[in-house]
């Protein structure tokens, strides 16, 4: 009997990592160790679904996989069977000794390649390069920056700044997740415009390609901050798993608290979305929009109570939330056809009439008012919409409902949460933004695209991978970079729902 089982998709990826992203001619099981690799990187245990095949794709044996059996390669005299390697970073993974436990042994590594081969899926693009995807992957965070490079850095900066004409001493830097920020005293404070216009510069000297260079305000006279961002081998991700512990505490106070992910300087960062109260979240395909609607959604679901959040997810996609449509939560509804999602706004937009009604009546003027004076008993709405864009092209009258929510809908406790992959006027309608005040940009090609989402630009110089700009209402911008939840920690949070 074979070891290893595989869907349909998974040997779909398979062959289009091994023609288009490898481009060698190599068996399959060089892709399924990669998977293997990019799985391990992932903090959250794969979830036991992986388990489970709907379309049986093929099957392997461990010889192959892990080269079982096998002797020294007679060309090259290196051993080939690494199977007690596999065995052992497994155990190591999973805190279970899977020595002891061939079945387990071969369930977790089936998990582990399934996984890797999904998050090759969602996070490569056939026209980007693989190997560099890869190395980006598989390498982040492994390099510390030791002190010699960090002096090494210092220097080139200095140099960079010399190169436009200014002089300064860098007097502290701070280490975030991605980016480090140097503080630097200009000799002269006239300098200080010319900084401003010369980062563009700087981050050309520095090698830094698009990524650019976010000036920042000090406390120290004459004392700039400058945030840069570190190579992608030196960066920390933010886990799924973090995000889930710290949305069990969120900050005291808040009706609907969500968690970003972290600021610069790696503190985790929350909002109440019942203050903002409607949410824009654009960005470039792959830039993890969809990442960040997860982690919002993940922070309401544990960190609000059952009776009162009810969540209303809109995915024209059809596969970003259907996790959640999974848990058979009675609280969360998803809607992937067009025509059912049009049916729903339009009942939303009743009821936030009827609550509009019934809280005028009671004289109260939100729905937190009615419901410390006892006199409304309805739970927050939070409506999500997967891809703004899809829905509104293939149903335009969805548009006017969304506007008429975005308009009225905040007093009544109902909050909208829209993303979309095109930040352009024609997708973004005028009267819809303007009724949207928070916003979160996450990477854009274009300056343009910046300026649609947050008023200004700068998200065409993030570095991608949830690194975002964030314009909640009366706040300053605000960089962070998002925590990488995958489908794994949705199902770890959705399974609970369930239960209720
Ligand atoms: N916060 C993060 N930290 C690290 N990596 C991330 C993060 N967010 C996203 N990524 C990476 O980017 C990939 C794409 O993310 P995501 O699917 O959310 O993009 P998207 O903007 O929704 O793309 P699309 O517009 O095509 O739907 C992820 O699979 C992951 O590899
Ligand atoms: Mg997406």
């Amino acid at each position: 009997m074979a070891d290893i089982f595989t869907s349909q998709e998974d040997e779909k990826s398979i062959e289009n990592i091994l023609l288009k992203g490898l481009m060698v001619k190599a068996p399959k099981w060089v892709v399924m160790r990669l998977a293997l690799a990019h799985s391990l990187k992932i903090l959250s245990p794969p979830d036991e679904e992986l388990d489970l095949i709907d379309q049986k794709g093929s099957e392997y044996h461990l010889e192959q996989v892990t080269g079982q059996g096998q002797g020294r390669s007679s060309s090259t005299g290196q051993r080939q069977d690494y199977t007690d390697a596999f065995r052992g970073l497994l155990s190591v993974y999973s805190d279970e000794d899977l020595f002891a436990d061939e079945r387990t042994f071969k369930k977790y590594l089936q998990r582990h390649i399934r996984r890797g081969l999904r998050e090759f899926r969602n996070g490569w693009r056939d026209s980007h390069n693989f190997h560099e995807y890869l190395y980006q992957e598989l390498c982040a965070g492994l390099s510390s920056t030791t002190n010699q490079t960090e002096t090494d850095f210092k220097e080139l900066l200095i140099t960079a700044l010399m190169e436009i004409g200014i002089s300064g001493q860098i007097t502290q830097t701070i280490d975030g997740p991605r980016i480090t920020r140097y503080s630097v005293r200009l000799e002269d404070p006239n300098h200080l415009d010319h900084i401003l216009r010369g980062l563009d510069k700087i981050a050309f000297s520095l090698g830094l390609n698009k990524h650019g260079i976010f000036p920042v305000e000090t406390q120290e006279r004459k004392v700039i901050g400058l945030d840069i961002p570190r190579p992608r081998s030196a960066w920390d991700t933010i886990s799924g798993v973090q995000l889930l512990e710290w949305a069990q505490k969120p900050p005291k106070g808040m009706i609907l608290p969500v968690c970003l992910g972290v600021n610069v300087i790696g503190e985790p960062i929350f909002f109440d979305l019942v203050n903002q109260p409607h949410l824009l979240v654009g960005g470039t395909t792959g830039s993890g929009k969809s990442v960040c609607l997860h982690a919002l959604l993940l922070s309401l679901l544990i960190g609000v109570e059952h009776d009162q959040l009810e969540l209303f997810l809109i995915d024209p996609k059809k596969v970003e939330f259907a996790p959640y449509a999974k848990a058979g939560s009675k609280r969360i509804t998803v809607v992937t056809d067009i025509k059912e999602a049009q049916k729903k706004l339009n009942a939303l937009v009743i009821e936030m009439d009827a609550r509009a009604t019934a809280m005028e009546l009671a004289g109260v003027r939100d729905l937190a008012e009615g419901h410390k004076k006892g006199v409304i008993d309805k739970p927050y709405i939070a409506v999500f919409v997967e891809e703004l864009a899809d829905l509104i092209m293939q149903s335009p009258e969805t548009e006017e409902l969304l506007i008429r929510l975005a308009q009225k809908a905040r007093a009544t406790g109902i909050h909208l949460v829209i993303a979309t992959q095109r930040p352009d006027a024609r997708t973004i309608n005028g009267l819809l933004r303007s009724n949207i005040p928070a916003r979160i940009a996450l990477t854009v090609q274009k300056a343009t695209e910046s300026k649609i989402i947050l008023d200004e630009n700068g998200a065409e110089r993030l570095t991608g991978n949830g690194d975002m700009l964030t314009r909640l209402s009366g706040e300053e911008l605000l960089r962070a970079h998002g925590a990488y939840v995958t489908v794994d920690d949705i199902k770890a949070t959705v399974r609970n729902e369930g239960r209720h």
